[in-house]
């Protein structure tokens, strides 16, 4: 498993965008952990390597939000901490997306079964001790994914 820890919202944006320059059309990342973790801070980092950082909202009644990055590619970012479970998310075509961009999910654990079979699962743990210090673990589901973070 590999793991990082971030000090500061700063340095989560940084890792995200650090990271977004490994990101194709059709990969899919789950952001997994707590209310204020930081999931919308990494995808406002991952969207600022294409300097559009500022089109990231926390989407607390958009399910979808698609930010265009260039002619060719999307990223849709998803937080379906809304959705009850997979089959609103089917409702909403939300499986559509996955080959269509890049995908960031926040609370994609409460959809588990709708995912792909490979996905980047990037746990967010907050430490107990400073409010400020927030743990990533990447946790790669499938080969395509365990090569991605090792090129991290
Ligand atoms: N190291 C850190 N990384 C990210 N955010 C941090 C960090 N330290 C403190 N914070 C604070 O934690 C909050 C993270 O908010 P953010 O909206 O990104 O969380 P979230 O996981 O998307 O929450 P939600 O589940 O409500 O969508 C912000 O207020 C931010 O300032
Ligand atoms: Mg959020």
């Amino acid at each position: 498993m590999n793991s990082y820890i971030s000090n500061s919202i700063q340095e989560t944006k940084e890792l995200g965008k650090q990271i977004a320059s490994k990101f194709n059309k059709g990969d899919v990342v789950v952001l997994n952990g707590d209310l204020g973790a930081g999931k919308t801070a990494f995808v406002a980092g991952v969207a600022s390597y294409w300097n559009k950082e500022n089109e990231v909202s926390s989407p607390t009644f958009t399910i979808i939000n698609e930010i265009v990055l260039n002619d060719d590619l999307s990223l849709f970012h998803f937080d379906v901490y809304r959705l009850e479970d997979e089959d609103e998310f089917y409702a909403i075509g939300g499986e559509e997306y996955f080959d269509k961009g890049i995908t960031l999910m926040e609370w994609g654990n409460t959809i588990k079964s709708a995912l792909p079979k490979e996905y980047l699962e990037i746990k967010i743990d907050k430490d107990s001790n400073n409010e400020n210090i927030r743990i990533f673990n990447f946790i790669p589901h499938g080969k395509h994914y365990e090569e991605l973070i090792e090129r991290i």
